[in-house]
């Protein structure tokens, strides 16, 4: 019945980024710096790297951006990224996945120092955040509790379905649900009786990467949706996983795309930035 505002959430949110980044810089001459990695061209990647650059501009950071051709060698990247690991100008490194095929995409991720993984990859960030005790939050995962607070619902008690299990972001996502004392379930491609199990979801996150994907038949009255899908539908238009004309009216809650987790998850990758920014200030 409410769509959740994404675009407005995430305005507001970068507002107090921008302001606490002019502080650090007055306070400290620290100005937070994020080096940002893609190889090749996929379109989609080239969008979303242009909007993380859009986003440093907002907020006052100093941005670099490595624009690196498709048959970029193994060694090419881990030299840069040694290079950026040793900068005392950059805060976080984050390298756009997926990345082409020859390329060792976890062994690239391991080499990124953890203080500066703002997209909290590294197996070492991962661990951190399966105990509780992170510096940085995923930023999809984390966008996506920002916009389930800012309906005032509270996660614990509820039933929070999560479909997909990827790295980047079902499995964090059941992880910072289950933080807020929700009783997470994780669906993927194996689960049977989908329908069954997403019916039953008070919080329902769908992770799939495909159009239409969650019909009004498989969400529970009163529910909140998020959906982080970011897919094409067969005009061509940007669309997300969830049937939105469909679902909209049975949900309590949801959120449209674009203008739902997309900003936020940008908006999650320039706090955790300015979070390494404001340590490395303090000599942490
Ligand atoms: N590709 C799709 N989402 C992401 C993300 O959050 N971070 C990175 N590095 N690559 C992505």
């Amino acid at each position: 019945m409410a769509i959740i505002n994404g675009k407005e959430i995430s305005a507001k949110t970068r507002e107090q980024i921008a302001a606490d980044t002019q502080k650090l810089l007055e306070e400290t001459g620290v100005r937070p710096g994020l080096a940002v990695i893609i190889v090749g061209d996929d379109p989609a990647s080239h969008v979303y790297v242009k909007n993380k650059k859009k986003g440093c501009e907002q907020v006052g950071f100093h941005s670099e951006e490595y624009a690196l051709p498709e048959q970029t060698s193994q060694e090419e990247l881990l030299q840069l990224l040694d290079r950026l690991n040793a900068d005392p100008k950059i805060h976080g490194i984050l390298v756009q996945l997926p990345l082409p095929r020859h390329l060792d995409e976890k062994a690239v991720i391991e080499r990124i120092l953890p203080s500066k993984d703002v997209d909290a990859f590294h197996a070492a960030n991962v661990g951190k955040i399966m105990i509780g005790n992170y510096d940085f939050l995923p930023c999809t995962p984390a966008g996506v509790m920002e916009l389930i607070h800012s309906t005032g619902i509270s996660v614990s008690g509820k039933e929070c379905v999560v479909i997909g299990r990827s790295n980047i972001v079902g499995k964090p996502m059941a992880m910072l649900l289950l933080h807020e004392n929700g009783t997470v379930t994780i669906c993927h491609s194996r689960t049977k009786n989908l329908a069954e199990v997403t019916r039953r979801a008070d919080i329902l996150v769908s992770a799939v990467g495909k159009a239409k994907f969650v019909t009004a038949d498989m969400v529970k009255p009163g529910a909140v949706v998020i959906d982080v899908g970011m897919n094409r539908d067969e005009n061509g238009k940007l669309c997300g996983d969830v049937d939105f004309l469909a679902v909209e009216p049975v949900a309590s809650y949801i959120t449209p795309v674009p203008g739902g987790v997309g900003p936020m998850t940008i908006t999650m990758l320039l706090k955790n930035t300015l979070t390494s920014a404001q340590k490395a200030a303090k000599g942490e």
